[in-house]
């Protein structure tokens, strides 16, 4: 049996740009791998670093978080948090032992279906060759 990995990516995408900007990938057809699970949340800056941790550890080989582009939060600075606590994050993980490669942060608004599918495509190719996540304590996704 010679199965190719398909890599399982948590996505925690804003409700109101990457969410829709998903969404607009989706009705408009484009071709993505089927790696993402997504979560929609209100927006990037109530994605806890905790989250990230936990999803990482039981399961996930990567995780995403997409917002608005900066300047475009519906709560104003919500995703100029989201930007320091990810770059926080990638050091913890680091310290960890953790790869932070299997993490992205990425700014897809509402009208940007095309860029959705490409970002997508592009991590599920990068994790793709980086293998299976080999520090999940659990598997539940
Ligand atoms: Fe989208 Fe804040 S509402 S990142």
């Amino acid at each position: 049996m010679n199965e190719e990995f398909m890599p399982k990516i948590v996505g925690f995408l804003c409700n109101w740009c990457s969410y829709a900007g998903a969404d607009l990938a989706g009705v408009s057809r484009l071709q993505m791998p089927p790696s993402l699970l997504t979560i929609k949340v209100m927006c990037s800056s109530r994605v806890d670093p905790l989250f990230v941790i936990t999803t990482f550890l039981k399961g996930a080989d990567a995780v995403m978080v997409a917002g608005c582009h900066p300047g475009d939060c519906h709560y104003q600075k919500g995703n100029y948090y989201t930007r320091r606590r990810f770059a926080l994050l990638s050091k913890v993980f680091e310290t960890l032992g953790l790869e932070s490669e299997r993490l992205r942060l990425s700014w897809i608004s509402a009208s940007e279906g095309p860029r959705f599918a490409k970002v997508v495509t592009e991590f599920t190719d990068k994790i793709k060759k980086m293998g299976p996540n080999s520090v999940k304590t659990e598997v539940f996704l």
